[in-house]
């Protein structure tokens, strides 16, 4: 039996990317999903490939409207018991290039579209005697970078939101944790223009030097919707190839 057998989630940006890995791995381990999100091309074929285990929900995270047509879309699979909150657009401009309209754009989308999702399976959640939200943050979310000032932002955004909702979501026994991938073999880090070996060449001073891959992540996020995870909550995830541990110095020695 699957680890995620019986749970019915809500996977946002699950068309493409880390979100499609964490459908598909979802629904390997025997869980429903209701594929979310605004590219509906893409979302409608992974479903009708994993039907009938998987519906998509055309939605765009920044509407509460939308977030209640995802939760009753996801009522008619089962019981919802996980949220996976993981749309979320990049913007690279330096802080004088980033306009306010730039900067409310995408805080809009990563971090409202954040605090709008949880606010929206609580109830759903908590009728099902409890569940597991995960919000995919980014190494950004505990470092940063020039250039990320507002996508920045908006990631340690979603790692502080984590903490203050597992505090008042743990009675009902709601976990919720935040996932930091590193750089991730995806569609936002320019993987239709660019060659895994390029990818790699980013990351050759990492402690494992080389891109990740989306179903690195995803396999993160699927044992935080398992009962494994079940002590687990408030917490930091992280799957950067040891990104956030440092870089390897060519100048020092080595193995
Ligand atoms: N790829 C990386 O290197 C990397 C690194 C750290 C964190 N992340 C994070 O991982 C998550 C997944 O990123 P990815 O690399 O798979 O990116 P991606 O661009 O391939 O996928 C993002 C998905 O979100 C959807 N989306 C965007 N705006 C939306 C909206 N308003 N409403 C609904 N859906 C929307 C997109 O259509 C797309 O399907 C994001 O939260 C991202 O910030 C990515």
């Amino acid at each position: 039996m699957g680890r995620l057998q019986g749970k019915t989630a809500i996977v946002t940006g699950g068309a493409r990317g880390m979100g499609e890995a964490t459908v598909r791995i979802m629904v390997e381990e025997g869980a429903k999903v209701v594929i979310a999100d605004v590219l509906d091309e893409p979302g409608q074929a992974l479903a009708k490939e994993l039907a009938p285990a998987t519906v998509f929900v055309h939605m765009d995270v920044t509407s509460a409207d939308d977030w209640r047509g995802a939760v009753a879309a996801a009522a008619q699979l089962g019981s919802l018991s996980v949220l996976v909150n993981n749309a979320a657009i990049v913007m690279q401009k330096t802080i004088m290039e980033t306009t306010e309209e730039d900067f409310m754009h995408i805080v809009r989308i990563n971090q409202l579209g954040v605090f709008l999702g949880m606010q929206a399976v609580f109830e759903a959640l908590k009728a099902s005697g409890g569940g597991s939200i995960i919000n995919v943050s980014s190494i950004d979310g505990l470092q940063s970078k020039n250039s990320l000032t507002a996508y920045s932002a908006t990631k340690w955004a979603v790692r502080g939101m984590t903490k203050a909702a597992a505090l008042e979501m743990g009675k009902y026994n709601i976990r919720v944790n935040s996932v930091h991938p590193g750089g991730i073999y995806t569609a936002m880090h320019g993987a239709e223009f660019m060659s895994r070996e390029d990818a790699d060449g980013f990351y050759k001073n990492h402690a494992l030097p080389r891109v990740g891959l989306p179903q690195e992540v995803a396999a993160v996020t699927a044992f935080l919707a398992s009962d494994e995870a079940s002590y687990s909550t408030g917490s930091e995830f992280i799957a950067d190839g040891g990104w956030n541990a440092g870089l390897v110095e060519d100048a020092l020695p080595q193995l």
